[in-house]
């Protein structure tokens, strides 16, 4: 099965199920973001071995903002500690590191973090590992949006000009492979406003499992699910997109 199987070459993550893995143990919430944090690392690693083009990790969406403070706080700072730790290792293991989102809202310290992690990474050929930060799918298409208009108001194209294409040009992630498969762990059946105009077609695979149980069998049995459907991207069925 594993030789013959066809690997999606973009897949992208919803990672939920942290703060009940803690809850189940009577511990904090933050204690089941770092446990999540290390089912990233183990994700990451066999996603590479796996020769998956692009991963998209739903780490910090628009609307995490509303969590108490505390819990807020507890992301961030894991957030800051895994690009101190891991982006020497992803680098030396030719992995190119990317974030999306609305990083305006970050501190300055954070900020200029991401852009040096993304510096330093930007040549490397490997996978690309995409972190959603304050991303939701609905400022992504609103950020697209304006930036289109403005094309409009400074003369540069006209309405007709405005195609799907174009308009993908603007999204995040427009110069990557189109998602494949979106896995959600947690057992909840929604996208929860992460990525929408790039899922048009994607097959969705839903797991019970919390994340940070999540693991290399699961996300074999993502990808053997991904190689059951049929896609047919609202065609018939057709050979060369069998995959
Ligand atoms: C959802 O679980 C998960 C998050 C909001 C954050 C995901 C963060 C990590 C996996 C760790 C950090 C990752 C990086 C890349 C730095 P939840 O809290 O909604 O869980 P629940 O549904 O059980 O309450």
């Amino acid at each position: 099965m594993t030789q013959e199987r066809c690997i999606p070459s973009h897949v992208a993550i919803i990672m939920d199920g942290n703060g009940r893995w803690a809850q189940q143990r009577s511990q904090l919430r933050a204690i089941g973001h770092r446990a999540g944090l290390k089912t990233v690392r183990k994700i990451v690693a066999y996603a590479a071995e796996l020769k998956v083009k692009v991963l998209t990790l739903y780490a910090f969406s628009s609307e995490n903002w509303k969590r108490p403070s505390s819990e807020v706080s507890a992301l961030i700072s894991l957030f800051i500690y895994a690009l101190n730790r891991e982006v020497k290792s992803l680098n030396k293991n030719n992995v190119r590191l990317n974030i999306i989102g609305d990083i305006s809202r970050f501190s300055d310290h954070l900020q200029n973090m991401i852009i040096h992690a993304q510096n330093l990474t930007k040549h490397n050929s490997g996978l690309v590992l995409n972190i959603a930060a304050n991303y939701g799918g609905r400022w992504d298409i609103l950020q697209s949006a304006k930036k289109i208009t403005m094309q409009v108001t400074d003369g540069k194209i006209t309405l007709d000009d405005i195609t799907e294409d174009r308009f993908s040009s603007t999204m995040c992630m427009s110069e990557f492979p189109e998602v494949d498969l979106v896995i959600r762990t947690g057992g909840e059946y929604r996208i929860s406003n992460f990525l929408l105009w790039q899922i048009a077609y994607s097959e969705l695979y839903f797991t019970n499992t919390l994340w940070p149980d999540f693991n290399q069998t699961l996300f074999d049995e993502a990808i053997d699910a991904f190689n059951a459907r049929e896609r047919r991207f609202g065609g018939i069925h057709n050979k060369e997109h069998s995959c």
